[in-house]
């Protein structure tokens, strides 16, 4: 933990709320006077027709402040459903730093951020892959981190280069070892590729030869293509050193801003103490709205919307392949996604496709450079293309567009 994280104290105000009896006549709070709130009640409507209603009572407690590490039903479900998807092995060890715990965020943004601000200071390496949805680049650079890439095949981050980088750190030329590894398990964003379970083993028992503390990052887990899905870090977790982020975003929506972390108690009550002094909690509102919808739904039910989901993407995935066959085969090389919503291109002939995105885009076209998604922004041939949302029409055009932009670059470059 940073230094700054060790000295996060308790909010006083917090702490205040622990003397508050069940029935107590509470003049120590600034909460508004429900009476001054415009809003009663709700009604949700939902696809297959249903209604879920909010009641006056527990609309008037959403509208309240909540408890910084979200609200203890909705903890309660999610604990629940970790229990029955990764079943932790840390999970029952009661009263242990590691035991595993869960809070509420405000999705997988908030929960790598809090994380990283808890754990990595001035000097510090943080492990990731070469190519990565970028926010754990960011933040640590901006705590004073630095970037440790190890490179990615198809089975996920190469296990031996890891052995290899920490069994030859030296921290005389190399600077402080690193203590945390950063990885997106499943259909990764950018790369499409989910790591496999051998995989995850050989890392996971690196990361306890080195005492590495796993940060995975996971909101695709659920948008994997090959059932049944590959079991997570957090479920090989014997030793409390997994800290996981899941979110709602890409299954139920990413207008909720609502996620969650399961991972070790005593790092999970600091990241709570950061919160309670910055965000102050996901919103109550919205975490009744999921609740709701969990309710409803229950666990299998939640499980079988995420199915339904993965196999909506998983078509779009094929066609934009097989479109992606038809207009770029010679020009490009890329592979199936294993799962999530990206596929990843790698440019043949060219070094830096920012001439390229530029032309695609002055086309009406718009494609995320590899270069985005790199540690240092350095130059890349690569190219991320989103398949969660397009029609067949759409790849068509699009991919008939970045046809003639590649042949561009190439007649260029004579
Ligand atoms: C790997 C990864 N992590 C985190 C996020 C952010 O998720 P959230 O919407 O829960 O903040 C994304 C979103 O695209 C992502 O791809």
């Amino acid at each position: 933990m940073t230094k700054s994280c060790k000295l996060r104290a308790l909010d006083a105000i917090v702490e205040s709320r622990a003397l508050i009896k069940e029935n107590s006549i509470s003049m120590s709070e600034g909460c508004p006077n429900p009476e001054c709130v415009p809003i009663v009640d709700a009604s949700i409507k939902l696809r297959d027709g249903s209604i879920l209603e909010v009641t006056k009572d527990e609309m008037k407690a959403a509208l309240q402040y909540g408890e910084t590490a979200g609200k203890p039903t909705l903890r309660k479900w999610l604990t629940e459903f970790q229990r029955r998807v990764h079943n932790p092995p840390t999970m029952d060890e009661r009263g242990l730093p590691s035991s595993m715990d869960l809070i509420i965020t405000s999705g997988c943004s908030e929960s790598i951020d809090q994380t990283v601000d808890a754990i990595v200071e001035e000097g510090d390496a943080v492990i990731t892959e070469e190519y990565l949805f970028p926010l754990i680049f960011l933040n640590t650079q901006t705590n004073g981190g630095r970037i440790i890439t190890v490179k990615t095949d198809r089975q996920g981050m190469s296990s031996s280069d890891l052995d290899q980088l920490m069994s030859t750190w030296n921290e005389l030329t190399d600077g402080k070892r690193p203590k945390v590894l950063y990885c997106i398990s499943s259909g990764s964003n950018p790369v499409g590729i989910t790591c496999s379970l051998a995989r995850k083993q050989e890392i996971y028992q690196i990361a306890h030869k080195y005492d590495l503390l796993i940060m995975e990052d996971d909101p695709y887990y659920l948008l994997q293509f090959n059932k049944p899905n590959v079991a997570s870090f957090l479920s090989l977790d014997v030793d409390g050193r997994v800290i996981r982020f899941d979110s709602f975003s890409k299954i139920i929506t990413s207008g909720a801003r609502l996620g969650y972390i399961s991972g070790p108690k005593q790092l999970l009550d600091k990241l709570v103490l950061h919160m309670s002094s910055s965000t102050s909690s996901a919103s109550c509102l919205v975490q009744i709205f999921v609740l709701k919808l969990l309710e409803y739904l229950g666990h299998d039910g939640y499980l079988r919307h995420g199915d339904d989901v993965s196999s909506l993407y998983h078509k779009n995935a094929i066609s934009a392949h097989e479109i992606a066959k038809k207009h770029l085969e010679g020009l490009a090389e890329w592979s199936m996604p294993d799962g999530g919503i990206f596929i990843w291109l790698r440019i043949l002939g060219i070094q830096d496709c920012s001439r390229i995105i530029a032309n695609t885009a002055e086309k009406g076209v718009a494609i995320l450079g590899g270069s985005a998604l790199t540690p240092d922004k350095r130059k890349s041939n690569c190219l991320r293309i989103s398949f969660s949302d397009q029609s067949k029409e759409n790849f068509e055009k699009g991919f008939a567009i970045l046809a003639s932009a590649i042949k561009e670059e190439h007649d260029r470059m004579k």
